[in-house]
């Protein structure tokens, strides 16, 4: 395989957070860091596709030799996703809230604004499903769509589930603790396809995104064999 496989490729990418108003000063966000879609992100680009980065707010550099586009919301990234395709590859990293407030407020909300108990209920909404819209059979859809399942529990079971439900090709495992996953150097993944559940060594998120390459690059090396 050349070094540079992926050569005449396009490839889009999300990673990081999304991050929800609830006033001008507060949000819901998650702990993501963006470290692995940043990772893939280089990793596809040093292999020779042209990729487009999609990220929500993190404090990492952008990668060399790809383009980075900043969004705060699920709903910004679906609309800078979907400008962006068609597309080879999609690699869906981010962890997209799933819920917005319905109503964020236009000012600060204020402790005399809420009642003698001082509660605060947030109306909540569904976020749209980035990886679910992308992966519906279309002329845009990405030739090949992978997403990352972030689990706590039955994480291959869970991850596989999820594969089917969401429509992509690849469904990348992750197990999430306070000590795993998120915030880490370090991940732990099995990668699931069609053909099979392949469990991976615990390793930096450099490799896991360099050994995602490499199979991307067979994948597509595959497909050309046989069209
Ligand atoms: N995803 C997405 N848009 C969403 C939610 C998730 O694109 N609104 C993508 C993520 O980028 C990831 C995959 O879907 O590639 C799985 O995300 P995950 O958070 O594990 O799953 P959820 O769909 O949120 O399901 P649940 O929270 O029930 O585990």
């Amino acid at each position: 395989m050349t070094s540079r496989p992926l050569t005449g490729l396009t490839a889009l990418v999300t990673a990081g957070p999304t991050c929800e108003p609830i006033d001008p000063v507060r949000f819901i966000t998650n702990r993501s860091s963006g470290r692995q879609g940043y990772a893939i992100a280089q990793a596809l680009a040093d292999a020779g596709a042209r990729v487009t980065l999609i990220s929500g707010p993190v404090t990492l550099p952008a990668p060399d030799m790809v383009t980075l586009i900043r969004v705060q919301t699920a709903e910004d990234m679906l609309t800078a996703v979907t400008a962006h395709l068609p597309c080879d590859i999609a690699v869906c990293v981010a962890a997209v809230g799933d819920f917005r407030a319905a109503h964020p407020a236009t000012q600060k909300i204020k402790r005399e604004q809420l009642g003698p108990e001082g509660a605060l209920t947030l109306h909540l909404v569904p976020n749209p499903d980035i990886l679910k819209t992308i992966s519906v059979p279309s002329p845009a859809r990405p030739r090949l769509v992978i997403g990352f399942a972030a689990e706590t529990q039955n994480v291959e079971d869970n991850a596989a589930h999820k594969r089917l439900k969401k429509g992509c090709d690849w469904m990348v495992a992750n197990k999430v603790s306070e000590h795993e996953g998120f915030e880490q150097e370090n991940n732990t993944v099995t990668l699931i396809t069609p053909e099979q559940t392949d469990r991976w060594n615990t390793q930096s998120k450099i490799d896991v995104a360099r050994e995602l390459t490499r199979r991307i690059a067979a994948h597509f090396k595959k497909e050309e064999a046989t069209s």
